[in-house]
């Protein structure tokens, strides 16, 4: 089964189409990172307008990439929900139309399924960086054999969702079940990065600078405290705020100096250390809550990392678990793709293109 899968929910258009849910035949994106980097994160109405421009020679690209024509093609799926409201309408709509005009079946993508799906893509672009294996050797199976002999994750899986607006511990018994065990009371890890790049002075997106920096730097120079919460919740505002603290102290500033001042003040040393021993504070923190998730649920077979924060390499260098490939972390079309193979192989019937709706604010299980 060929799925046409199409993302427009943050700052990314992408398409792509994948085979059987797991094996990607084309994966087009086109990222406005280079829009945003001047204004040090993402304005709505800008990333709409730029989805508007490049989505349709986006999707031509991806259909052409596979080698498809819209005969090959079983099905459309889109992001619906959570998202950008404007950016989703545009995914959504050119979905919807695409739909009508092809007669083909419509699935509606919740975007955290797509990032946990992600894990099951193998093939031409996916399927080299499982920590569990630390073996290139999953690559080189799948793509010497063909997907099917590729490993993926086995039920129970826990899934680590981090990404910019997201940070939670889900449970999956099965495919396309889940549930919410442990979730963040404030800002999102991704965001958390993106912040404190801000602070350091590091250019937008915030979790690859800070992941650069770091690699320089001393990650025991600083200590940062980790939150007291009990449970499976994260919150990542104090971390943010701690480090904001810090950096005021290092340059003997008082704490009413303001934030986006302080970069004019730090050494290459100072900030490539702030980066070095804050990562490794957050990465911590994820790993101490999925330890406890893990003790908690003794069944799980397979732990899953999904979303932007996922192409992290310190996360990967410590975590044990399986990762989508680098590329496949952020936001793409194949992972929707992947998503929608599974729902539908669970029974999911498709959306009335003419009523399909969108939902910016909504959970994995409504
Ligand atoms: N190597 C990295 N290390 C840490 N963080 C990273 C890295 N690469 C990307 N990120 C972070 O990942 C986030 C983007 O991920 P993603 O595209 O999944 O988020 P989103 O789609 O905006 O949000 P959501 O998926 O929650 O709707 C950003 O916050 C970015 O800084
Ligand atoms: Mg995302």
């Amino acid at each position: 089964m060929k799925i046409l899968g199409i993302e427009t929910s943050c700052d990314e258009t992408a398409a792509a189409v994948v085979e059987d849910g797991a094996k990607i035949l084309s994966n087009a994106v086109v990222s406005q990172i280079d829009i945003f980097a001047e204004y040090g994160g993402v304005i709505p109405e800008v990333a709409a307008r730029s989805h508007l421009e490049v989505m349709m020679p986006v999707v031509e690209k991806a259909m052409k990439d596979a080698n498809c024509t819209w005969n090959d093609i079983d099905a459309i799926a889109v992001t619906h929900a959570p998202g950008l409201l404007g950016s989703l309408l545009i995914g959504t709509l050119t979905a919807r139309t695409l739909a009508i005009l092809h007669d083909k079946p419509l699935y509606a993508v919740h975007h955290l399924k797509s990032h946990i799906y992600a894990n099951w893509l193998v093939g031409m672009e996916a399927a080299t960086c499982s920590a569990e294996h630390k073996d290139l050797a999953r690559a080189a199976r799948s793509v010497s054999e063909g997907h099917a002999a590729a490993s993926v994750p086995t039920f129970p899986v826990l899934a680590l969702v981090i990404s910019g607006g997201h940070t939670q511990i889900l449970y999956m018994p099965s495919h396309d079940k889940f549930e919410i065990i442990g979730t963040t009371r404030d800002d999102a890890i991704g965001e958390c990065f993106d912040k404190v790049a801000k602070i350091l002075g590091l250019p937008y997106p915030g979790g690859p600078s800070i992941a650069k920096a770091a690699k320089e730097g001393d990650e025991n120079k600083y200590k940062f405290p980790h939150p007291k919460i009990d449970g499976l919740d994260f919150s990542f505002s104090g971390l943010k705020t701690a480090v904001l603290r810090a950096v005021q102290k290092e340059l003997n500033l008082p704490i009413s100096h303001p934030s986006h001042d302080l970069k004019n003040y730090l050494t290459k040393k100072q900030v490539n250390d702030f980066a070095a021993s804050f990562q490794k504070t957050a990465v911590d923190i994820l790993l101490e809550k999925l330890s406890t998730a893990k003790q908690q649920h003794p069944d799980v077979k397979s732990i899953v990392f999904a979303g932007g924060v996922s192409a992290n390499e310190a996360l990967r260098e410590k975590a044990e678990g399986y990762f989508p490939q680098k590329s496949l972390s952020g936001d793409n079309g194949a992972m929707v793709a992947a998503a929608a193979y599974y729902e539908i192989q669970a029974g999911k019937k498709p959306t009335d293109p003419y009523k399909m709706n969108i939902y910016p604010r909504i959970s994995i299980n409504a």
